[in-house]
Order: C-alpha cells, then sequence, then structure tokens
C-alpha cells in the first residue's frame, strides 16, 4: 500500500539522485535529519558543476572570448530563472545574487537602512526572527536612532496578530519577519503583514530560507518588498544566495558594496553605477554556484514545489504523532494536525539537547542541537537548547523511525 510519503513523488527514485545518502558510519546508513542548516545536492546539480569548470570557466562581463561570454549568458540567464521560479514579473532586474540570506539582510539593512532610517522610526520584527535579521536590524537601528519592536509569539507558536496590529503605526517603515521559522515550523501570514504593513506606508522584508525550499513561493502574490533565500537550503551549492527586491525600490538605493562590476563610469572624482542588477553585484560574483542554483531551481519545479510541501508537512506530521509516544519529549511549535514548515524542535526531560545529538549520531542519525540561531525565542521559551529534526524531500517514515528508536535508547541511558 502507498504511504502517504510516497503519493505524489517517488521518494526512492529522488534518492537515487543524492550520492551522499548512501554513506554509512560504522555500518549503519546515514539518516540525515539537518536539512532545515543545509539540504543535500543531487547528482544534476554536482553535474552542472563540473560541467561548468570542464567546460565554461571564465570571469564573466569582462572578456569578449567565447568562454566569458558563454558563461556571462549562463550567469545572467540563472537571474531570469530564479526570477522566474518567484514569481518576479521584473526578472533579472529584481533578482540579486548575494551568498546567502544573511547577505541579503544585511545588503536592504545597509542600502536602505542607513539612508531612510532617524530616530523617531520604528523597525517591527517578530520574536521568532532569525539571527541574521534579528541582528542586523538590532545594529543598524543602533546606527540611526531608530527603534525595534518584537510583534509578540503567542503559546501555541503563532505569531499575535492584534499585537502586529498595534505595534505596526505610521512611525513603522519596516517589518522584517521571518516566512517559516526554522525553530518552531511556524508558517507566518506574510500576505496578511504585508497588507497592514503598506497600509503604513511601510516596506516588508521577507526571511524566505526556510520557506522557499519547501512551498511554492510568488512574491509578487506576497507583495514583498523584499524577499531573500540561501541556495544551500534548497539543493543549491553553499556561497550562493538571493535577494528579490521591487524594481523602484532598487532603483532608489544606493550600493551596498562598491568595486568592479557594479559601476557604469568611474573617474578620480567619481563614479556611476551600473544598471540592475549588477549594481549590487560587486568583484567577481559566485558564477558557477548561480548557474548551479538555476540547475536546483530546475530539480525542484521537476519534482513539484506543492509535492515538496506536501511531503514535508506529511513527514513533520508523523514525527508529531510517534514524539506523543514518550511523556517525557517537549515539542515546539504549531500542534500535530496544525500547517507547518518541516521541521520539528524538541526537547528531553532527561538528556541535554546536546548529549542527545551526540548519541543519535553514533546511530548515523543527523540532528542539530543549539539555539538554531534564534537565542531570544529560546530564552522566552525558557530553554538554552533544543533538538531538531527537520526533513527534505528524500527523506522517508522509515528514517523518522530510526530517529525516535535512537531517542529511545537514549532515554534509558540517561534515564
Ligand atoms: C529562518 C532563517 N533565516 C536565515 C537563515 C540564515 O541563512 P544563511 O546562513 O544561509 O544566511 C537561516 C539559516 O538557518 C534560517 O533558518
Amino acid at each position: 500500500m502507498a504511504t502517504p510519503e510516497s503519493q505524489h513523488v517517488d521518494i526512492p527514485s529522488i534518492r537515487d539522485d543524492f550520492p551522499i545518502l548512501d554513506r554509512e558510519f560504522g555500518g549503519e546508513q546515514i539518516v540525515y535529519l539537518d536539512n532545515a542548516a543545509t539540504t543535500q545536492t543531487p547528482d544534476q546539480v554536482i553535474d552542472t558543476i563540473a560541467e561548468y569548470y570542464r567546460q565554461t570557466n571564465a570571469n564573466v562581463h569582462r572578456g569578449l572570448h567565447q568562454l566569458s561570454q558563454e558563461a556571462s549568458v549562463a550567469y545572467e540567464e540563472a537571474h531570469d530563472r530564479l526570477a522566474e521560479f518567484f514569481g518576479a514579473s521584473g526578472g533579472r532586474e529584481e533578482m540579486i545574487f548575494t551568498r546567502n540570506t544573511t547577505e541579503s539582510e544585511n545588503l536592504v539593512a545597509y542600502a536602505w537602512g542607513l539612508s531612510e532610517l532617524e530616530p523617531g522610526d520604528e523597525v517591527v520584527m517578530t520574536e521568532m526572527e532569525h539571527h541574521s535579521s534579528l541582528v542586523t536590524w538590532q545594529q543598524i537601528a543602533k546606527r540611526t536612532g531608530a527603534e525595534v519592536k518584537y510583534i509578540r509569539v503567542d503559546e501555541d507558536g503563532y505569531l499575535d496578530l492584534e499585537h502586529a496590529k498595534e505595534l505596526i503605526t505610521d512611525d513603522t517603515q519596516m517589518i522584517s519577519v521571518v516566512h517559516v521559522s526554522n525553530t518552531l515550523g511556524t508558517i507566518n501570514p506574510v500576505g496578511t503583514l504585508a497588507e497592514i504593513a503598506h497600509d503604513h506606508d511601510a516596506l516588508i522584508f521577507v526571511d524566505g530560507a526556510q520557506s522557499a525550499p519547501n512551498m511554492p513561493i510568488d512574491v509578487e502574490e506576497i507583495d514583498a518588498d523584499f524577499f531573500a533565500f540561501s541556495g544551500h537550503k534548497m539543493v543549491g551549492p553553499t556561497g550562493i544566495g538571493g535577494l528579490y527586491g521591487k524594481k523602484h525600490l532598487l532603483e532608489g538605493m544606493e550600493p551596498f558594496l562598491y568595486g568592479g562590476e557594479m559601476i557604469s563610469r568611474v573617474t578620480y572624482e567619481d563614479a556611476t553605477w551600473n544598471e540592475l542588477p549588477w549594481k549590487y553585484e560587486a568583484g567577481t560574483p559566485p558564477i558557477c554556484q548561480g548557474i548551479a542554483l538555476a540547475a536546483a531551481v530546475d530539480y525542484l519545479d521537476e519534482i513539484g514545489m506543492e509535492n515538496i510541501h506536501r511531503h514535508e508537512d506529511a513527514l513533520a506530521q508523523y514525527a508529531l504523532e510517534r514524539f506523543e509516544e514518550f511523556d517525557d519529549v517537549t515539542v515546539y511549535g504549531p500542534a500535530a494536525g496544525k500547517q507547518r514548515g518541516g521541521l520539528v524542535a524538541f526537547d528531553l526531560d532527561t538528556v541535554h539537547a546536546h548529549d542527545l545529538s551526540e548519541i543519535l549520531n553514533d546511530y548515523a542519525v543527523a540532528v542539530r542541537a543549539g539555539h538554531h540561531c534564534t537565542q531570544p525565542l529560546h530564552d522566552k521559551i525558557g530553554v538554552t537548547a533544543t533538538a531538531r529534526a527537520s526533513f527534505y524531500i528524500y527523506n522517508t517514515r522509515a528514517e523518522i523511525d530510526t530517529m525516535i528508536e535512537a531517542i529511545d535508547d537514549a532515554r534509558q541511558l540517561f534515564g
């Protein structure tokens, strides 16, 4: 009989695309459940990288020779492909390649925040922000005299929307919100928050690090002013991520980094800027990584983002169901049966998260332990660390069973 996870996608054939999943430690096949940190890479992306270095490698926009032209075209077209993937009708002009979500956050905070914010202005975030936005806006606010406010997270792991409506006023200039929490798994109503922001002439920055890999995204439907993502969390390589921005906003902002590639004309006195998106891509860009990222989204589209979302939700629900067997396990975020991203953070009364993750490693089960870059949220819920299992398209219920058995063994050991 088909299991829920296999109804929409052919998991065995997907697993065949990921050579690393065959690795064994101590005779046990790896169970990789740390996908919210970094996903694994399919042959299709690995082959694109190898092919690029075998056939095309050259610097872009700098040479008239054949290799440089081919690399330039492929790199530029990768921007169009990512814009298309996220529903940005402005194409490459609205798609800047960065190193990762963190750099995208910093780009907007520096390029927009430093010149636009002043004392009396407010930046609204949520209590579940990742450090990449929380620390960035906190520091930019300190430098500009703006104030940072946080939308409350309730006991069930949801944003308190009434509180959001109270906090967001005409003093608010920017709302920076995580789309899917990397700790709670909560899927935040970013479209509703965008509406509230725009009613007050504020902008909204959506941290899509955990949503971009896991669900269909249409930045125009959300009406996000900015949307950030990381390639390494969506079967792409490390060193590449992106920032979608509405064209008129990107045109109006000053560059974040200065140097080669981002200029139009330079004299000893001054310089003018290149057109979008190159104005924001100073120096030699991540050429191979950008091209490989386009291959990554081709791969995801082939499976279908709806299918990926359904699969992950099914795995998260199954994990929650299995955790219910233990009365000494606390699970964080929306309850079983409620929509959530494909991750579950939890902790045991008897075993510290770090010890647990070490024990699971003996079973070749990879989970993450720590504060997951949401230290203030951990302070709020009163724990210093949690363990987190996060799933992707190649994971199975059998792997969750293996994790649960290993957790049970750890409980016996420490209990
Ligand atoms: C919600 C969220 N935002 C931002 C980031 C930062 O991503 P990166 O380290 O790729 O910049 C992460 C990474 O875990 C994340 O989960």
